[in-house]
């Protein structure tokens, strides 16, 4: 098949090309704007053209699919980090809202099927029990916010205009390549190198952890074989309380405990996200990987790659670790 991958050199769109070119044989064109999160070593050794621009330019968008004549859009391209949206939410606005228009604009100029990344934060948090993709749409944040629009854009293309779009939401990913902002890689790197681990509040928020190659599966699958205008959740096999997997981290880092540092808690921080994922297991995806073992191979993975995180932490990273983390934390 041949697609135009929005996002492709991100953390999990960049293992959806991996996943599609090897074991599908894929032709692929990856559209990035290669914002700090999105990195050209990602896609390294696959050969795949990548365009660079952002999915709210409409000229870049029409490049990047007369390029490969794309049969389909597949979009991760988004801003994805919390934390960031509640300190500067304009990017997340732009690339959500307007970016997914110009997508879905350039999909039905050229009759091709869409499918949209999205995540389990657009129902917000539940205390007991898990979403299911009739669940009413309850965003916390800025970030899911925007995410939850883009979701009930999608599916007005659909409704209004016979647009062939699907939408898969994800629970947490994990796995190699994440940018060290988001929990797992954060506290893997510190722990490997003797710093503060900063737990949010009380670190009894829960997460539903779903290693990246079984989203990037399940999100080729719903490609393949879902009903146009229907969402998709793709929850992990396993949760897990923040602080539990911090403690699992150190043990498998042989750090010490006593680099856990609680720090104040993300304003309007969900308690905890749970997926129903029955609607995508009937159509034969089934994640492969438990917590335990995606874990394991996530700290390996981090330990023999230094090259590709150092010049992460030792870049602009160190100014936004400055901002989110420089006040609370005892040493820095
Ligand atoms: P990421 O931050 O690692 O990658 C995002 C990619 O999008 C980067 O390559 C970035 O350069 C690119 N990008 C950002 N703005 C862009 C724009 N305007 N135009 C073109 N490219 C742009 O994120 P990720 O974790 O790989 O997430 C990918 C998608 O999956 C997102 O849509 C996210 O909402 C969704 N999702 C993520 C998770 C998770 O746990 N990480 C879970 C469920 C869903
Ligand atoms: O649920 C899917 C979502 O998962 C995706 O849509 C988002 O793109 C992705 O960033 C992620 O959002 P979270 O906010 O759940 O992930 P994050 O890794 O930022 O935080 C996970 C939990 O850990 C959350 O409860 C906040 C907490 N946390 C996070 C960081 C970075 C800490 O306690 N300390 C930290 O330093």
């Amino acid at each position: 098949m041949k697609l135009l991958v929005c996002g492709g050199a991100g953390f999990i769109g960049s293992s959806f090309v991996r996943i599609r070119i090897a074991d599908h044989g894929d032709d692929v064109v990856v559209l990035d704007k290669l914002t700090y999160a999105g990195r050209r070593e990602n896609l390294e050794g696959l050969g795949v053209p990548l365009v660079e621009g952002g999915i709210e330019d409409p000229v870049r968008v029409a490049e990047a699919l007369d390029l490969g004549g794309a049969e389909a859009i597949v979009n991760f391209a988004a801003e994805t980090h919390v934390d960031r949206s509640i300190a500067e939410p304009d990017a997340f606005v732009r690339t959500h809202a307007l970016g997914t228009h110009v997508l879905l604009e350039a999909a039905r100029e050229h009759g091709l099927r869409m499918l949209q990344v999205s995540t389990d934060e657009v129902y917000g948090s539940i205390e007991d029990g898990s979403f299911t993709e009739e669940s009413p749409l309850r965003p916390s944040s800025p970030y899911s916010a925007t995410k939850a629009g883009a979701d009930l854009l999608v599916a007005s293309y659909t409704h209004t205009f016979g647009l062939e779009a699907l939408i898969c939401r994800g629970s947490n990913n994990y796995g190699p390549r994440q940018y060290p902002e988001k929990l797992i890689p954060l506290m893997i790197l510190n722990a490997l190198h003797g710093d503060p681990l900063p737990v949010y509040g009380d670190g009894l928020q829960v997460r539903n952890w779903l290693f990246v190659e079984d989203f990037a599966r399940a999100i080729g699958h719903v490609l393949a074989h879902g009903t146009p205008g229907e969402a998709y959740n793709v929850g992990g096999p396993d949760e897990c309380p923040n602080l539990e997997v911090v403690r699992r981290i150190v043990e498998l880092t042989g750090a010490p405990e006593s680099l856990i540092q609680y720090v104040p808690d993300r304003p309007g921080h969900d308690r905890r996200y749970s997926l129903g994922s029955e609607k995508v297991r009937a159509l034969g995806w089934a994640p492969r990987v438990r917590f335990d073992e995606g874990l394991e191979r996530t700290v390996r993975w981090y330990r023999d790659n230094e090259a590709w995180w150092a010049p992460i932490r030792s870049g602009d990273y160190r100014a936004y670790y400055e901002r989110q983390y420089g006040r609370s934390l005892g040493r820095r």
